[in-house]
This record gives C-alpha cells, structure tokens and sequence, in this order.
C-alpha cells in the first residue's frame, strides 16, 4: 500500500499543541488511547531497549493532582528569564497568543479525559550526553508518533514538561518506579473544530546548512 504523500504531510502539518481546542465534555475511549500507544510503540529505541511506559491517568483526584504539580511548575517557570528577542521576530508575535493559550490549559489541565506521561526507563543525571541523548531520543519519538496517531483519530494533546519541575511528586502519585524518567505530560481529548493550520516557522533555510556549519547550498 503506498502512503499519501498529502495526507502524510497534512498530518505532519498541522498536528499542533492543542490547549484551548481540547474538547473536556467528550469521553476519551481508553481503546483509542491504546491503538495510539500501539503505533507509537513503532517508534526507535536505542540499542533496541524498548524501555517505554505510558501512564494514562484517567482517575480525577489523580489528574487533580497532577494538574496542581503542573500549576506549582509553571510558578517556577514564569519567574525564569526568556530569551530577548525583536520585536519583529516571529517569535515575539507568536508569544502572545501562546502565552494565552498556556494559562488556558494552565486552569484547565485536571479537566481533560486522559492525562498521559510518556517515561523511559532509566535516569538521566548522571549520564554522559551520549547516554541523555540516547535515553530521550528512546521516548520523545514514540510520545510524538502518540500524538500524530492521535490527531489522525481526533484527537488533541499538548506536549508539556512543566510538571517535571516536580517530577518526583508525579511519580509518587502514579507509583513510577526510581529508575524511570518521566519525558512529558500530555492532556488528551477530542478536539473542538475542524481544521488546523501549519504553524508560521523560522524559514528552514535559515536552519539547514550543508556540508558544514552556516554553508548554505
Ligand atoms: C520540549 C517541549 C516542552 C513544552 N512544554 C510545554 C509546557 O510545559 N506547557 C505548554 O503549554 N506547552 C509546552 N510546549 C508546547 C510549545 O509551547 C508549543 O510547541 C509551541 O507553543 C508551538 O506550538 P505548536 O506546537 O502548536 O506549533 C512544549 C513543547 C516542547 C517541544
């Protein structure tokens, strides 16, 4: 069977942070969250470990108190320099409807049907970079094919990390064993509307070099 190269490249478009979209009055099927942990077990790992786990936290007190260790975390993240840019960047214009967005699913995080923490076995901290990189890129892969299986089904999430501030406390709440890293937190619910649009990027141009660092083709 050959794959659509549009329909490919659509959903690879247009899968965005989904935070003010995400639909909390709609039940979430606990098999369609399991079809998208199946797909995104299809990911890599390195040395073919395969140490992921997801949690899906469906339980409201528990989402309750996830969504509060999220809340304590965005404290410590708002009081954290950011980067000065332009005016005119992209960036800076995108800021305010992030921004906005954010504090959305700031107050709302405990509402959506499923929470999900994509983990991996083993720690970072003492790590060589070789390590790190090959313990993260053994997650983040499968947790983004998560959320591409999940748009192609209708359904929105968020790729957040700000809970991880507390990552300890989440673990304690949900019995993640010590040796596994916790990479992200994503509400997920059906989303609201139809469409969504290609994000405004830094031209890939200005990020592509060739043969060597700044050489442009
Ligand atoms: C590593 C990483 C961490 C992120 N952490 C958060 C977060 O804690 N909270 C949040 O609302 N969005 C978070 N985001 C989402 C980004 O803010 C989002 O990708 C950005 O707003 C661009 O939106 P788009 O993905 O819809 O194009 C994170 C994204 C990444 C890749």
């Amino acid at each position: 069977m050959s794959i659509s190269i549009e329909a490919t490249d659509q959903l690879l478009t247009t899968t965005r942070s989904v935070r003010k979209r995400l639909d909390f009055s709609r039940p979430v099927e606990p098999e369609v969250i399991e079809k998208c942990i199946e797909i995104a077990v299809q990911a890599p790992t390195g040395s073919n470990q395969q140490g992921w786990a997801f949690v899906v936290v469906t339980d409201a007190e528990k989402k309750k108190a996830l969504a509060d260790l999220y809340r304590k975390g965005a404290e410590i993240y708002i009081t954290m320099p950011q980067p000065e840019r332009a005016d005119d960047d992209l960036r800076t214009q995108q800021r305010p409807r992030i921004t906005a967005s954010s504090m959305y699913l700031l107050e709302h995080m405990h509402e959506a049907p499923a929470l999900l923490i994509p983990c991996i076995q083993g720690r970072v901290e003492t790590l060589p970079q070789f390590a790190q990189a090959s313990t993260y890129g053994s997650i983040l892969p499968a947790a983004w094919s998560f959320m591409l299986a999940a748009r192609a089904r209708g359904l929105g999430a968020a790729w957040t990390t700000i809970h991880l501030f507390y990552e300890k406390d989440a673990a304690k709440i949900l019995g993640i064993p010590h040796d596994y890293t916790q990479a992200a937190l994503l509400p997920v619910a059906y989303f609201k509307g139809e469409t969504f649009k290609p994000a405004k990027r830094i031209p890939p141009k200005q990020l592509t070099y060739w043969n060597g660092w700044g050489e442009t083709r």
